[in-house]
């Protein structure tokens, strides 16, 4: 394999309600995180997996990962970006391809993660999953009032993995300013191209309690 996956698992989970961080919430009975990295590791290009865990619990997902995928498992950050820089810096020599894959997205398919890879691999420098977007979409401003109507068909949803080759990612982030949402958006700020394939629905991004009820029959239907 030439593919490192990070994997940034560090974030509390507001938005879900109370309780555990985020990827160590449990879908069907195991958290999150073990469902990604399972699904991470079934993918045949895939060498290195890093995980940036919550600092308190970093030995708890060691243990908890050990018997799922061979993973090193280092501290996140306060925000996603210094989570995915720490776990960039404990990626050994070897891998020239590097995957960000948020452990929220639980559910995706190894075959994502190899055709991210396989993006890379025939030559771009940067590449993200993607679907269309199906709301039409508002711009608001003060009082919740319409501003204007955005033009849909030149929108896209951003998923994860988002694959990068290495010496652009790490270019992008010791460059880094205010923190981004995505690996992406780090790129595109250094003028790289950033190339869109298409992305999964089962790739969904477990954000709030419905997306755990969802996910959960996804995963009883065989996902
Ligand atoms: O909050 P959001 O849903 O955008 O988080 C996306 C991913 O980034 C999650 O897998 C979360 O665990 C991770 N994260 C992190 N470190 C943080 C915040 C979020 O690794 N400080």
């Amino acid at each position: 394999g030439d593919v490192a996956v990070l994997v940034p698992a560090a974030g509390a989970g507001v938005r879900l309600g109370p309780g555990a961080p985020k990827a160590l919430r449990p879908l069907a009975g195991e958290p999150l995180l073990v469902h990604a990295v399972r699904r991470i590791a079934a993918a045949a290009s895939v060498h290195t997996i890093v995980v940036a865990a919550p600092a308190a619990e970093v030995d708890a997902v060691r243990d908890l990962l050990t018997p799922v995928a061979p993973v090193t498992v280092v501290p996140g950050g306060a925000e996603r970006q210094a989570s995915v820089a720490a776990a960039l810096a404990a990626v050994p020599a070897g891998p020239e391809i590097i995957l960000v894959h948020d452990a929220a997205r639980a559910l995706t398919p190894p075959e994502l993660v190899e055709s991210v890879a396989a993006a890379v691999r025939s030559g771009h420098d940067a590449v993200i999953p993607v679907l269309p977007v199906v709301d039409t979409i508002k711009e608001v401003g003060p009082g919740e009032v319409v501003l204007g109507t955005v033009d849909r068909s030149a929108l896209r949803a951003v998923q994860t993995p988002q694959g990068f080759r290495r010496a652009v990612l790490t270019a992008a982030h010791e460059a880094a300013g205010d923190p981004l949402t995505d690996d992406a958006g780090l790129v595109e700020k250094q003028g790289v191209p950033v190339v869109c394939v298409p992305g999964s629905e089962h790739a969904l991004k477990v954000t709030r309690p419905f997306d755990l009820a969802l996910a959960e029959h996804l995963l009883a239907g065989g996902a």
